[in-house]
């Protein structure tokens, strides 16, 4: 029986960190920017005492920003609700940190428990509400930054444009 293995042919790569590819410092592919995101939704620290909920309205906090890239805390009463909206040309990864928020789009509805994950490109319509009793917060990130946001009716014809992260 042969024994060899790509190890003990070719040495351990992990002891010749030259040889590796350097590790990106900021992610620029959908699987880093989701990874970005599990690791910040793991990192309490880093939003928790950020929450602000606001019966008025949406509160949100731009957390941080990156080389194409913007990462935005929403916090959630209640009853609130995005608005049927677009993205602009943005791509985007939503996680749901904290309470439960339902994402309904033209291809119906689905509930968010705290660590669902929503992957959208450019052109994504949807609605976010939390139509819970209890608060909700949610991690965005959108690549490249969010600079544009269209607004929809029911029918799904762009009513307004504005630029709040949802
Ligand atoms: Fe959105």
């Amino acid at each position: 029986m042969n024994s060899d293995s790509d190890l003990q042919i070719a040495g351990d790569i992990l002891a010749v960190q030259h040889l590796l590819p350097p590790a990106p410092e900021h992610p620029s592919t959908v699987s880093g920017f989701v990874g970005l995101a599990r690791s910040i939704a793991a990192d309490r620290g880093r939003w928790a005492h950020l929450i602000e909920y606001d019966a008025a309205s949406r509160w949100y906090h731009r957390l941080s920003t990156g080389p194409g890239h913007e990462v935005w805390l929403l916090s959630w009463v209640p009853g609130q609700s995005s608005g049927l909206h677009d993205h602009g040309q943005s791509s985007g990864v939503l996680t749901l940190l904290e309470g439960q928020l339902t994402e309904r789009t033209g291809r119906g509805s689905q509930q968010l428990v705290a660590g669902s994950q929503r992957v959208f490109a450019p052109g994504y319509v949807h609605e976010v509400v939390n139509d819970s009793l209890e608060p909700a917060v949610s991690l965005h990130i959108y690549f490249p930054g969010l600079t544009e946001m269209s607004m929809y009716t029911a029918q799904c014809s762009p009513a307004t444009q504005g630029g709040v992260p949802v």
